[in-house]
C-alpha cells in the first residue's frame, strides 16, 4: 500500500484526502514510478472543484517526477531506475507511487532535478505550445501575458523574453511585481489597481496589441478584447478567476475581426512527437540557462489542501511542488 491523495467528491481543499491505495503491477505499455516530487497545477483544482467533472472517487494531480520500478512487458524506451518525468492525463499524481502509460513519460537530462522537473511539465508545455504553436510570436513583438508571477507565467515570460518579445504582464498585488519583472517583463500592471485594458493602450499609443494570452478567465475577459487591435488574437487558456460565459460574437469579436481560441495541452501535446519536441526545446532552454526555474514552495504530500488554498489564494509565486513524505 502507498499514500495517495484521493478525492470522493468534488468540492474545496477539504475534500482531498490522503488515502492507502495499492498500485498493483503495470500492464504492457506502462511503467511503475516511485514519485519523487509531484507538481501542483491550477487545472488541479479545477478537477478537485468539479469544474472539470471526474468519474469518482478519483487520484488528483498531472505531473511528477520520480523513478521506475517496474517496467510492462512492451515498454519500448524506459529501463528499472530510469529517472523520468511525465504530464498529462490520466490523474493521479498526487502519490508516493503510480503507474502510467509510458507514452506520457520521457526520461529527465542530467543536470535537472527530480523537483525542476516536476514542475515544469505542464508549466512548459503549455508555454511552447502557446508561444510557437497557437500564436507564432516574432522577435520584438509587444505581447500580454496575465498572472505573469505564477507558475505558467514564470517559464511562459522567460521563454518570450530570451526569443526577443517583449512582455507586458499583469499581476494581483504590488508584491508580485518585482517577480513579474525578474520573469521578463518589461512593463507589468497591477490589475486589481488599474484598467490593465487602458494601461496597455497607453503603452502602444492606443494602437492596440496583437495577442494576449489569458489563462484567467471571466475576470480579464472583457478587458483582454478591448486591449487587442484589428485581427489580433485572444488566446484564452485557463479559467483562473472562473470560467467565461457564452460569448457574444458581434460584441467581442466581429468588431475588430478577432481570432478567438480556447486551447489545451491534451490536443497540443497529443502523441510521443509533440511531447518529444516540446520536452526537448523545453529542457535546452533550461540547459543553457534561458529559463531559469525557481520552485517557490515545496509542500509534503500530505499537506496537498494546504498547497490548494494558497494556490486558489493567490499565495504561490512561481512552480511548487508536493512532496511525498
Ligand atoms: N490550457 C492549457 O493547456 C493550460 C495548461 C496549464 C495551465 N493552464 C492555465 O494557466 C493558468 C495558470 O496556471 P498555473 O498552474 O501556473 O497557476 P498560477 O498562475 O500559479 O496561479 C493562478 C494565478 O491566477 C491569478 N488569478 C487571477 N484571478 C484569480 C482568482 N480569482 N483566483 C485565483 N487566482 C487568480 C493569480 O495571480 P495574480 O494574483 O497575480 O492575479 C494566481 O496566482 C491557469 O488558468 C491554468 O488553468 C492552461
Amino acid at each position: 500500500m502507498v499514500k495517495s491523495i484521493i478525492i470522493s467528491k468534488h468540492g474545496g481543499p477539504e475534500v482531498l484526502e490522503l488515502k492507502d491505495v495499492k498500485v498493483g503491477s503495470p500492464g504492457p505499455e506502462e511503467i511503475k514510478i516511485k514519485n519523487l516530487a509531484i507538481g501542483i497545477n491550477f487545472i488541479d483544482t479545477y478537477h478537485r472543484s468539479g469544474l472539470y467533472k471526474l468519474k469518482l472517487p478519483s487520484g488528483i494531480g498531472m505531473e511528477g517526477a520520480g523513478i521506475v520500478q517496474e517496467i510492462g512487458s512492451a515498454v519500448k524506451y524506459f529501463n528499472k531506475g530510469d529517472r523520468v518525468t511525465y504530464s498529462q492525463m490520466p490523474l493521479g499524481s498526487y502519490s508516493e507511487e503510480r503507474i502510467i502509460p509510458e507514452k506520457i513519460a520521457v526520461k529527465i537530462p542530467e543536470g535537472v532535478s527530480e523537483k525542476v522537473a516536476a514542475s515544469i511539465m505542464t508549466k512548459g508545455l503549455t508555454s511552447h505550445y502557446l508561444l510557437f504553436k497557437t500564436y507564432k510570436v516574432k522577435a520584438g513583438e509587444l505581447i500580454l501575458f496575465h498572472a505573469a508571477a505564477g507558475g505558467v507565467g514564470q517559464v511562459f515570460c522567460q521563454w518570450a523574453k530570451s526569443i526577443g518579445c517583449r512582455i507586458i504582464g499583469t499581476v494581483g498585488s504590488d508584491s508580485k511585481i518585482d517577480i513579474a519583472k525578474e520573469n521578463g517583463c518589461e512593463f507589468v500592471i497591477n490589475y486589481n489597481k488599474e484598467d490593465f485594458d487602458k494601461k496597455v493602450l497607453e503603452i502602444t499609443n492606443n494602437k492596440g496589441i496583437g495577442v494576449v494570452y489569458d489563462g484567467v478567465g471571466k475576470k480579464t475577459f472583457e478587458k483582454s478584447i478591448n486591449c487587442l487591435k484589428p485581427m489580433g488574437m485572444m488566446i484564452s487558456f485557463g479559467n483562473a478567476s472562473g470560467a467565461l460565459d457564452p460569448i457574444d460574437v458581434k460584441k467581442y469579436i466581429a468588431h475588430k475581426s478577432l481570432f478567438f481560441t480556447r486551447p489545451g495541452l491534451a490536443d497540443y501535446g497529443a502523441g510521443r512527437a509533440a511531447l518529444e519536441e516540446g520536452t526537448s526545446a523545453l529542457f535546452e532552454q533550461i540547459k543553457f540557462g534561458k529559463i531559469k526555474i525557481k520552485i517557490f514552495k515545496e509542500y509534503k504530500l500530505s499537506e496537498a489542501k494546504k498547497a490548494h488554498e494558497d494556490l486558489e489564494g493567490r499565495k504561490i509565486l512561481g512552480p511548487a511542488v508536493l512532496i511525498p513524505n
